[in-house]
């Protein structure tokens, strides 16, 4: 028997499309609920609710992550000891953005936005900054709304 056979063809082309839509599965069962969970923002709940997070919690020139009414919100005490909170979503197309420390800026990783600690636009393609959220320091705490 030979590959020639038109039967013996037809089992393995059978064979390949079924590893290939099992291997596009299994891609698509681990990158999917990857991609929801650091790429695309949670519906806002619409809440109005408060955050309040600790001024020893972050490190100078550290930021921290936190939800902030459904969607992904950061708080970040720059290198002159201010701090600064602002939305983590990213106003070209929704992405997270990401705190680079050693270089003291905000990356979008879905197409190279970077923004300046106060959330300024430096390059890329968002076109606006990062939405600033109102905040207070009050006896060691931080209340982000
Ligand atoms: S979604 Fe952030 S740069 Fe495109």
């Amino acid at each position: 028997m030979s590959v020639r056979d038109p039967d013996k063809r037809t089992f393995i082309r059978v064979c390949l499309g079924g590893v290939a839509t099992l291997a596009a599965v299994g891609v698509a069962a681990v990158t999917y609920p990857l991609f929801r969970y650091y790429l695309v923002p949670k519906p806002s709940s619409g809440s109005g609710g408060k955050t309040s997070i600790g001024v020893n919690e972050i490190a100078v020139g550290d930021a921290k992550f936190f939800d902030y009414n459904g969607t992904a919100a950061v708080v970040l005490k720059k290198q002159d000891g201010t701090i600064v909170a602002l939305s983590a979503v990213c106003p070209h197309l929704g992405c997270i953005v990401q705190w680079e420390r050693d270089r003291q800026d905000f990356l979008c990783p879905c197409h190279a936005g970077y923004f300046t600690p106060d959330g300024v636009v430096i390059s890329g393609p968002p076109p606006r900054a990062l939405e600033k959220l109102p905040l207070t320091v009050t006896n060691g705490m931080i209340t982000i709304g």
